[in-house]
């Protein structure tokens, strides 16, 4: 490894980084050029124009496939604050930087809550939005406000309000039009709208459950979020332990059609209807059901405990998730008919 010298307002450029400890599936390859940036000025450095480019947060929503010929520039913008407050609700904005978990936990602790239900979901505040990250019946749709964003086309900063965010079921415009994988933009900031008229959102099933089991038949934020964390730790692999990047595969929507005649074929099949009138079928039960929960191949397995979580067991590489990946695929479209999508970004 070596280091360029750098003026005082551009960062570190790093040549040769291995990026192995920068992916939670622990996949091993090195990027041509690595930069930590922990300002937005420095994005305007000249060096950071050339391509390709792929913006990096907590790569936990990643499956590294090799080596990357480009430069990577990995968001650290910290901060957080109370940007504005009106009689119905905190603006509460932070750096695309920050930790996910940890600013979830600020809010709470400041008396801000809204968040509760995305407790301890890894990866950082700029990822957030590209995804569209949800649990627990809550996506961070419903309380992001607007973005700013750094677009290396033009050299400005740019406000997307959350319709421009074009937000779908783990999908947003980021994705869509291919910008995040391009690097074009770098969110830089995210600002979210907390009501002051809280709700509890404690529908879904497996949170209902773990509140009831807590005694808690009023849960205000606090409850949610012990019960949502408890429910993680016990659920999904932590990734300092065993590498993953969390759900791998999207659950599959499909038309109403579809769904009657595979929970007549396969009884017991988990459908859940959408207000569009498809419905979301549970990958995990899908996986499990193809025999693939706990089963490995090579270095490659589904987790014991949730079938939609892929982990690295150790010696993984890109190939390796590919063809764990492609043989997962292939038997749940034999079973079922059901074309499998991965969640992650490829790079
Ligand atoms: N299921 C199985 N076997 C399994 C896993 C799940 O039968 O091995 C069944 C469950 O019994 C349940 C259904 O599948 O009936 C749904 O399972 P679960 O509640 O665990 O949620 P999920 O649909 O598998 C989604 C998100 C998770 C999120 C949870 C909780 C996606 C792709 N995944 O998983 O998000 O934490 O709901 O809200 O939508 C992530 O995106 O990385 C992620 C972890």
């Amino acid at each position: 490894m070596s280091w360029n010298n750098s003026t005082d307002s551009s960062p570190l450029l790093e040549h040769n980084a291995d990026l192995t400890a920068r992916n939670t599936l622990a996949l091993p390859g090195r990027a041509a050029r690595y930069a930590t940036i922990t300002a937005v000025d420095q994005l305007a450095a000249a060096e950071f124009g050339a391509t390709p480019r792929f913006i990096l947060g907590g790569g936990s929503n990643l499956v590294l496939t090799g080596d990357f010929d480009g430069l990577v520039l990995h968001m650290a913008i910290p901060g957080r604050h109370l940007l504005k407050e009106d009689a119905d609700a905190w603006y509460v904005e932070a750096g695309a930087g920050e930790d996910w978990p940890g600013f979830v936990q600020w809010t709470l602790a400041r008396g801000w809550p809204g968040l509760e239900n995305l407790s301890l979901i890894p990866g950082t505040v700029g990822a957030a939005p590209i995804q569209n990250i949800g649990a627990y019946g809550l996506e961070v749709a419903e309380r992001l406000h607007s973005l700013t964003a750094y677009d290396f086309a033009t050299g400005c900063l740019v406000a997307f309000g959350a319709d421009d965010c074009r937000f779908g079921y783990r999908d947003s415009i980021f994705k869509q039009e291919g910008w995040h994988r391009s690097g074009r933009f770098a969110i830089t900031a995210v600002c979210f709208r907390l009501p002051k008229a809280w709700v509890a959102s404690c529908r879904y099933g497996d949170l209902a459950a773990e509140l009831a089991a807590r005694g808690k038949a009023a849960p205000d934020p606090r409850d949610i979020a012990d019960a949502v964390i408890a429910l993680r730790r016990r659920k999904l692999p932590d990734p300092a332990e065993i590498p993953n990047a969390g759900s791998f595969f999207h659950n599959p929507v499909v038309d109403a059609a579809t769904a009657a005649r595979l929970a007549a074929a396969h009884p017991g099949l988990p459908c859940y209807p959408q207000a569009d009138g498809w419905v979301k079928l549970a990958a995990g039960w899908l996986i499990e059901q193809a025999g693939w929960k706990g089963r490995r191949l090579g270095p490659i397995g589904m987790y014991e405990k949730q079938a939609l979580v892929l982990v690295n067991h150790g010696g993984g590489d890109g190939p390796a998730v590919k063809r764990a990946m492609a043989a997962v695929q292939a038997d749940v479209a034999a079973r079922f008919g059901i074309d499998l999508v991965p969640e992650p970004v490829f790079l």
